[in-house]
């Protein structure tokens, strides 16, 4: 139909002698004000019209668009709205949608009818935050209830239609404005909601708003206009016959527009609205559904990009059921004070929708049983954690490559305790529709605040078990994925649709917050603002808060100070510290390095293989320029016939320099200094210390520490080293480049990556709880009288500082091991020869590499594939922009801003594997072991460093360490620190089965393997040590940062 085509009606009219002008003028009799009992007559009249419909429903399945076709897909804002902003269509936001056409009144599709799409905003069957019921047709032959009634009589037969049509020209205008004999598709035309509505945006303010829905690729024109014989023979033979030659079959609309869909193919459709403003003494003519609105005064605006993928089932279509009192809290049917009010025409459809399927759910049960049926056995497993069970209704559909069943119900109804226990395994035998081979599995929940923690979930049909990993909480409805894992360019439209909510609903619950010249990391101030996904399991909070609430702190706290107090009043020999362990909360026995501490050759053995093992690095060519260390000064260490230079030459040389503390400012009454300190491999290859320089600057306040001053002076001296380098192993090595690097990752992927993706299934075990940890620490560890403020000598403000400081030096690269290792000159082994932190970490990160790229291997084919994988690009994309901003005087952080490679993309994730697990690993658990015993490694000195020789005692060396209460802080910190909760999940193991697919779970066997061995490598070095270094076995190394 082109252009031309004429709506006849006003001439036809005239040509049967009526007065149009006349008609025109008297069309819409003004709308009498309402008086005291038009609310009785509307409430009184709206009933008779509810019996009506409820007779007549009662006698039909439903009463108007009898036969319809379904589909479903998504409907996408549009991301750049010229609507008033709202909270429900938001730029951008998806919604699933099911949307069904069918004829106003036949069922033969040939003849002239009103054509009819409904839209839901959700994939239900029922229910939803919207649904927008529209019809062919600009405007509606009827307004108010006068005119609904004058329409329903007209039903009768065709006197009555023909006296209707000639009684308002309206009539007549807006029935062959919507009707449209035998179109060539439903998805060929535009339809109407026929309704004004009022939206109110985020600034509070009303418009008025009507919508419509039309084909993406609209002309501007409909199909199967009435031709002028059908617009003149409208009230004699519209009800008759279809045209003559058209041999089609009578549902063939039904037909073609499920052949749409073939071959993967999709039907897109745009919604839009009409708008005008709200404003006190509108005209209620802004409500009269019998005028369109002048689309040049009132454009149409575009709202959202509607796509379908798939028909569905027509048992499934047949219980779908549309409302228009389904409406977000920002879209209102206004209320009517009359039956004559324009309004009214709202208010009727809304109490008539309500009568119409009440009927039909008492007459039919609202389901049909399905035409054809496969059994189904559906085992779901809910997980065993506090809270983690679900007591109510649950529904579920079986998306399959046939389409999908309708919603099945799980029949499980106990009188005490959840239906779904947790820890319990639940069975159904189910009977629907066979939709072919499985992919997905949609949850509906009938308690839709209460959670539930489900596990895997499988589907036998016909002998096949499928399995379906879900592994988190689900609330309210959720659709998971066959465990296959895929990426997006290989996943069908309805697929990627699918990714796109799941994205959109993650998005929402993993919002960033930046933070000031520092990683940003999740929106949260507390532990419980987070999503359930995010918070510590069951046993892991129980732990955590068990050894962490502040209450019993302080209660073990006073336990121990007290308990001190008793035994002195003053601490006055290193013997009394080994009383602190007496009122220990945790081991009650003293730390071994108690026995050794004062040794050289133990204080240097700890740079090496103890708690921070990422200090040293190798001195190339010469010493610091500020650093004036003679040969004499260190002959006692090196012995007489070797120059410094020489064994700097020969790489034996080490350096500890803590000048990134230099102007750090401290807490009242505390100190530390920027020291230097430099170490020796010597004929037994021992590492031992040279010598200390307690300030950057050279002087004669400033002497050179060696071995060769007087016991005290040169332990004093090892102790200011031993501090300053906590400050950094506490600040950068432990929580900026272990826990505050980790978690933009892990955030940007909740938002990014939907759980079927590969590269989550893969880093989510890594990167779960670290959101949690750092949620905790950011208020109770660096946030204000935190641990931080009671225990480093540069907390209390300082420790901020330090962390902006050492984050704009940040370099992405030094998550790579091999990349660290070489930058500090510590990779030879020939030099450095028990090093174990770089020869375990090794192993553990060649493995790890192995493990990741075999990974990789199964999902990318060529480094196209990674190019072409926008959502691994969306991941690192945000990332680099948002979780790691470069501020203007900081380094280049080399966090990648997309991947062009397959390796580039397996050395990143290794990184953050690696970090994740083995970095914090031995950055962590040795925290006990070395920091509890605290002249070992205090973390606070309450004197400035000595700056004469000879002057140190015993007593002066104790009154720099901190006191009873910086003692106790620091042991219960590290020991709060150090402790591995109960359910601990080991790199190497994987509870929670992502991968299920067979080339994943031979990559995964293979990883254990090469784990297993690693073990028993470092178990066997381990038992000719001393001093096994046992923080790199794979046993002992959790999966993800968690404390
Ligand atoms: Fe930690």
């Amino acid at each position: 139909m082109t252009s031309d085509w004429r709506n006849l009606s006003y001439d036809i009219l005239a040509e049967s002698g009526e007065d149009v002008e006349e008609m025109k003028k008297n069309e819409f009799p003004p709308i009498p004000d309402p008086g005291l009992l038009s609310g009785v007559s509307l409430s009184l009249k709206t009933n008779l019209l509810k019996s009506l419909f409820f007779y007549r429903s009662f006698n039909n399945r439903r009463l108007t668009h009898t036969a319809g076709i379904g589909a479903i897909g998504i409907a996408t804002v549009v991301s750049d709205p010229k609507f008033p902003p709202n909270d429900f269509f938001t730029p951008e936001r998806v919604f699933p949608v099911r949307l069904r056409h069918a004829n106003l009144t036949l069922s033969d599709d040939r003849v002239l009818d009103v054509r009819s799409a409904s839209l839901k905003f959700a994939n239900v069957e029922e229910g939803g935050p919207l649904d927008l019921i529209m019809n062919t047709g600009r405007a509606c032959p009827f307004w108010n209830g006068p005119t609904v009634k004058d329409f329903m009589a007209s039903k009768a037969g065709k006197k009555e239609l023909k006296e209707w049509l000639h009684k308002n020209s309206s009539y007549y205008y807006w029935a062959i404005d919507g009707s449209r004999r035998a179109p060539s598709s439903y998805s060929k035309l535009s339809y109407y909601s026929q309704v004004t509505m009022e939206m109110i945006d985020n600034e509070c303010t009303s418009h008025h708003v009507r919508f419509r829905l039309i084909p993406a690729d609209y002309c501007g024109h409909d199909d199967g206009r009435p031709d002028e014989r059908d617009q003149r023979n409208y009230a004699e033979e519209w009800d008759v016959v279809r045209a003559e030659n058209d041999t089609r079959a009578p549902n063939y609309l039904h037909a073609e527009f499920k052949g749409l869909f073939a071959n993967g193919g999709a039907v897109h459709y745009a919604l839009q609205l009409q708008r005008r403003y709200v404003a006190p003494g509108d005209s209620l003519e802004v409500y009269n559904m019998g005028r369109a609105w002048d689309p040049d005064r009132h454009p149409w605006l575009d709202v959202a990009r509607v796509t379908l993928f798939r028909a569905l089932h027509p048992d499934v279509t047949e219980r779908l059921q549309f409302n228009v009192a389904n409406l977000p809290s920002c879209v209102v049917l206004p209320e009517a004070p009359s039956f004559e009010d324009y309004r009214s025409i709202g208010h009727l459809r809304r109490a008539l929708y309500a009568v119409v399927q009440k009927a039909r759910l008492w007459k039919f049960n609202s389901c049909a049983p399905p035409s054809t049926g496969v059994s189904y056995r559906f085992t779901v497993d809910t997980v065993d954690t506090k809270q983690g069970g679900y007591d109510g209704d649950v529904h579920v559909i079986f998306f399959g490559s046939e389409g999908e069943t309708g919603a099945l119900k799980l029949h499980k109804s106990r009188m005490f305790g959840d239906d779904f226990g947790k820890g319990e395994k639940s069975s159904f035998e189910l009977k629907a529709e066979d939709v072919g081979e499985l992919w997905a599995v949609q949850l509906t929940l009938a308690n839709k605040a209460d959670g539930w923690f489900i596990g895997m979930m499988t589907v036998e049909k016909g002998g096949v078990s499928v399995q379906f990993p879900c592994f988190h909480w689900v609330y309210e409805q959720a659709i998971i994925r066959l465990g296959k894992a895929t990426l997006a360019f290989n996943d069908s439209p309805e697929q990627q649709a699918i990714r796109a909510l799941e994205k959109q609903a993650r998005r929402e619950m993993t919002p960033w917050q930046e933070w000031c010249s520092m990683p940003s990391h999740i929106r949260a101030t507390l532990h419980a603002d987070l999503a359930r996904d995010y918070q510590f399991g069951d046993e892991k909070t129980a732990d955590f808060y068990m050894r962490r609430d502040e209450g019993r702190f302080n209660y073990f706290y006073k336990l121990i100070t007290e308990g001190v107090a008793k035994v002195f009043k003053e601490i006055q020999g290193y013997h009394h510290y080994n009383t602190f362990f007496h009122f220990n909360v945790g081991q009650n026995k003293v730390p071994s390095v108690a026995e050794r501490w004062q040794s050289d050759r133990e204080f240097g053995r700890q740079f090496l293989q103890g708690h921070h093992p990422t200090s040293i690095r190798r001195v190339v060519g010469k010493l610091p320029y500020n650093f004036p260390l003679s040969d004499e000064s260190v002959r006692m260490v090196l012995g007489r016939n070797v120059t410094l230079k020489d064994e700097i030459d020969a790489g034996r040389v080490y350096i500890v320099d803590c000048k990134s503390l230099v102007g750090i400012p401290t807490a009242t009454g505390r100190h530390v200094t920027p020291a230097m300190g430099l170490f020796y491999v010597n004929a037994s290859n021992d590492f031992v210390p040279l010598a200390i320089q307690l300030d950057q600057q050279p002087g004669l306040h400033n002497p050179i520490w060696t071995p060769a001053d007087t016991f005290n002076d040169w332990l004093l001296a090892k102790m200011h080293l031993r501090c300053a380098d906590a400050q950094i192993h506490q600040i950068n090595s432990h929580l900026l480049m272990t826990h505050l690097v980790i978690e933009p990752f892990g955030v940007s992927m909740f938002r990014n990556l939907p759980r079927v993706h590969p590269v989550f299934k893969l880093l989510c075990p890594h990167l779960r709880y670290t959101m949690a940890i750092n949620t905790i620490g950011r208020a109770k560890l660096v946030g204000d009288q935190g641990l931080a403020d009671q225990v480093l000598s540069i907390g209390r403000g300082g420790h901020i500082v330090y962390i902006k400081r050492c984050y704009s030096n940040f370099d992405f690269r030094r998550l790579s091991l091999p990349y660290d290792l070489a930058e500090r000159n510590v990779s030879d082994a020939s030099l450095l020869p028990t090093y174990y932190y770089r020869d375990d970490g090794l192993l553990i990160w060649n493995a790890v590499h192995r493990f990741v790229a075999d990974l990789i291997a199964i999902y990318y084919a060529s480094d196209d594939d990674v190019r072409n994988d926008d959502e691994i690009q969306e991941w690192i994309g945000e990332v680099h922009t948002i979780g790691f901003p470069q501020n203007d005087d900081d380094v280049d952080h080399h966090v990648p801003s997309r991947f062009d490679a397959i390796d580039d993309l397996v050395d990143a994730l290794t990184a953050i594997v690696f970090t994740s697990s083995a970095e914090h690993a031995a950055q962590n658990f040795g925290q006990y072991d070395y920091y509890a015993y605290y002249p070992n490694a205090p973390m606070t000195m309450r004197q400035p460093p000595p700056s004469t020789r000879g002057a140190t005692t015993t007593k002066s060396i104790i009154e720099s360490l901190g006191g009873t209460d910086q003692v106790s802080f620091q042991l219960l910190t590290v020991w709060l620190l150090s402790t591995k909760s109960r359910d601990e999940v080991y790199l190497g193991q994987f509870p929670e089965a992502h991968f299920v697919d067979p080339e994943a779970r031979v990559v995964i066997a293979k990883f254990q393997e090469d784990l297993k061995e690693i073990e028993a490598c470092i178990d066997e070095r381990n038992r000719h040590l001393e001093v096994p270094y046992t923080y790199l076995k794979p046993s002992e190394i959790p999966k993800s940062i968690a404390v």
